[in-house]
């Protein structure tokens, strides 16, 4: 892990973003043992880029959102990390949770995305929190299992479709495998926001896009309505404990 972050460091992969400004990600910057970073960054060093390469972001209704993305035969060719590294710098730029390959006009099966602490529930142990979060994350040819029938939903975005918001529901508990840049396998078991962002990945990569998932399109907002409508929520959920109470009395 050190090694890792020496890499990252070295690179300036994760303390300069644009113009020298810092990173946005705190999380990413900590490097929680992530190979994958590392051979980012050794890229990166590779290419002696200085300007971060960031991607133009498909958005809803461009076709290449709407294809089935085909399998990648050499996860470690250097094209794929040269595609994976501009595609971090393409998340923290636009401050997303997750990118899929189609996203980037890439036609193949290739998503990154992290599930930092902040987004785990509250008040859990750590071995609790251990499946709601994951570091930033490649995986190449991923597949998804799901566990149970058990469904929650939760608000989404997207960088393909911006300034919207959607209540979404989403399988709770999942196992996912895919492959790192490395080649090697990945398989964890993934729930909450951890396992969203990877079904809302995973989706882009048979040509879904989150609205096509929602149950009740009434609740596809604009961004800047979710804190009202969140607390408008709150609201009348209060009043109708309320109402109960006083017709218990
Ligand atoms: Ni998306």
């Amino acid at each position: 892990m050190r090694e890792s972050r020496f890499l990252a460091k070295e690179s300036g992969l994760v303390h300069r973003v644009r113009g020298g400004k810092p990173c946005k990600s705190g999380f990413l910057c900590r490097g929680v043992g992530s190979r994958d970073l590392a051979a980012v960054a050794e890229t990166r060093a590779q290419r002696h880029i200085l300007p971060m390469a960031i991607l133009k972001i498909a958005r809803m209704g461009h076709p290449v959102l709407s294809r089935i993305a085909q399998p990648v035969a050499d996860p470690t060719a250097p094209e794929i990390r040269a595609l994976v590294v501009d595609m971090v710098q393409t998340m923290i730029d636009a401050n997303g949770a997750g990118l899929a390959a189609p996203q980037v006009y890439v036609p193949l099966r290739v998503v990154i995305f992290q599930a930092p602490p902040e987004r785990a529930p509250e008040g859990m142990d750590e071995e609790e929190s251990y499946d709601h979060t994951a570091a930033l994350t490649v995986l190449i040819n991923p597949e998804i299992e799901r566990l149970g029938d058990a469904m929650e939903e939760g608000w989404e975005g997207c960088l393909s479709v911006p300034g919207l918001r959607g209540l979404v529901p989403r399988h709770s508990e999942i196992i996912y495998r895919g492959l790192g840049l490395d080649g090697e396998m990945i398989e964890r078991r993934a729930k909450g926001f951890h396992a969203r962002v990877v079904q809302h990945e995973c989706d882009h990569l048979d040509g879904i896009l989150y609205p096509q998932r929602m149950s009740d399109l009434g609740n596809l907002i604009f961004e800047s309505e979710v804190r009202a409508r969140i607390e408008a929520e709150a609201e009348s959920q209060a009043e109708a404990e309320n109402r109960e109470q006083a017709a218990d009395a």
